[in-house]
């Protein structure tokens, strides 16, 4: 492990704080680091691999495509890809798909398509809305959306035109909305900075808002969305329906893909407005396809639900149980739970005894299993924590 870190500290920039522990291999919802210690993992790489890993379908799709052909270019059609998008689009309120290869990059995907539709059809309309506290992600257009100064500081300045409002206050919202206004984005449920769920009647005067002024309405479901929160699209708890959804993380079940849906309305890329040389090749939307096969036909979405019934509880038993646990939040299986004491520490510690945790927005530590996680396993993390704790 030494020699490793001294390679990468060699070699590697220094993006991340690494945790000095390497995995090797990894099964159902465990993983396998380089001296053989076992982990329950409930980081699932940051809300990636959401069939856990060695799944036998994800992993029979997978590796008969490999052995087809693993990427061609967009200039010509692409079977798998265009299996993906109809998947998608017949399960959900969206018309049409364009695939990418990350969070970042489906965000930046969707700003293009709301500057577009505000140029045309808004009267020049170029600003957007964010909101505090959010994570878009780290190329330069996500990056300004992103409403925290920690990761924006070295930057500046990045895009103009963006402000941020509060996020679950829709006066702080209409306060900020002008007639050059082209988009509002948010996350239903903020992931990074705290997992902190929208509220039903906040997000339902967006939509009529958005709808009204004829501004776009952005939805970033990159860590909430692909069946996370026990359906397929995090918005569908809310009975809303966004002109525009970016996914990510978890639709690839460990393959890099992004992806960004729209309504016919919004259906306005004319070709050469935007590409990505790998956006959806046939190896990462193979993978996809079998993650949705699971969600959707094989009722993995049901068994999100049954389960994270059981999270929920097992965490409110430990607030009850515990001060420091302050409160207890989420959806499905993104559930986080809120201290007053050191939640780094406490990560590093489960972490020492078998389970893998990461926190969110400092104080709060997130839960996001793979799909297929079982309440026998969650009764084990729960233990562990428990202990920990
Ligand atoms: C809500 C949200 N949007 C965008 C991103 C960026 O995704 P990526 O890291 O794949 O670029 C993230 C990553 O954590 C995210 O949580």
């Amino acid at each position: 492990m030494k020699n490793l870190i001294n390679k990468a500290n060699q070699v590697l920039m220094h993006t991340y704080n690494s945790i000095p522990v390497t995995f090797i291999s990894g099964n159902g919802c465990y993983v396998r680091d380089s001296e053989g210690k076992e982990y329950l993992d409930f980081l699932a790489g940051i809300a990636v691999n959401s069939l856990g890993y060695n799944h036998p379908g994800f992993n029979k799709a997978v590796e008969t495509q490999l052995k087809a052909i693993i990427h061609y270019s967009n200039l010509f059609y692409n079977r798998q890809q265009i299996e993906l998008a109809e998947k998608l689009v017949k399960n959900s309120h969206f018309d049409k798909a364009f695939f990418c290869n990350s969070g970042t990059e489906a965000v930046e995907s969707a700003l293009k398509l709301a500057k577009k539709y505000g140029k045309i059809f808004n009267k020049g309309a170029w600003k957007i809305v964010a909101m505090k506290n959010s994570f878009h992600g780290r190329t330069t257009g996500s990056l300004s959306l992103t409403g925290q100064m920690k990761y924006q500081d070295s930057f500046l300045p990045l895009l103009p035109g963006i402000s941020f409002a509060d996020f679950n206050d829709f006066e702080s919202l209409t306060g900020k909305i002008d007639s050059e206004t082209c988009a509002v984005i948010l996350e239903p449920i903020q992931g990074e900075g705290g997992i902190y769920p929208a509220e039903k009647e906040y997000l339902k005067k967006i939509r009529d808002l958005c709808t009204k002024k004829n501004i776009a309405l952005i939805f970033d479901e990159v860590q909430c969305g692909t069946g996370r929160t026990g359906k397929l699209f995090a918005h569908e708890h809310y009975n809303v329906v966004p002109d525009i959804v970016c996914l990510a993380k978890g639709l690839g079940g460990g393959l890099p893909i992004g992806a960004v849906l729209s309504t016919e309305k919004f259906n306005i890329f004319k070709p050469g407005d935007h590409a990505s040389t790998f956006g959806g090749n046939p190896l990462v939307c193979s993978g996809a396809l079998s993650v949705l096969h699971e969600l959707i036909d094989k009722n993995l979405l049901e068994h999100v639900v049954k389960v994270s019934r059981h999270l929920k509880k097992r965490l409110t038993v430990l607030q009850n149980n515990y001060p420091s646990v302050v409160s207890v939040r989420g959806i499905g299986l993104m559930m986080g739970i809120e201290l007053n004491i050191d939640a780094g520490k406490i990560v590093s510690n489960c972490r020492e005894k078998g389970l893998l945790l990461a926190t969110a927005g400092g104080s709060v530590i997130r839960f996001v299993p793979p799909f297929i996680v079982t309440e026998k396993e969650i009764d084990t993390a729960i233990d562990i924590i428990d202990s920990v704790l």
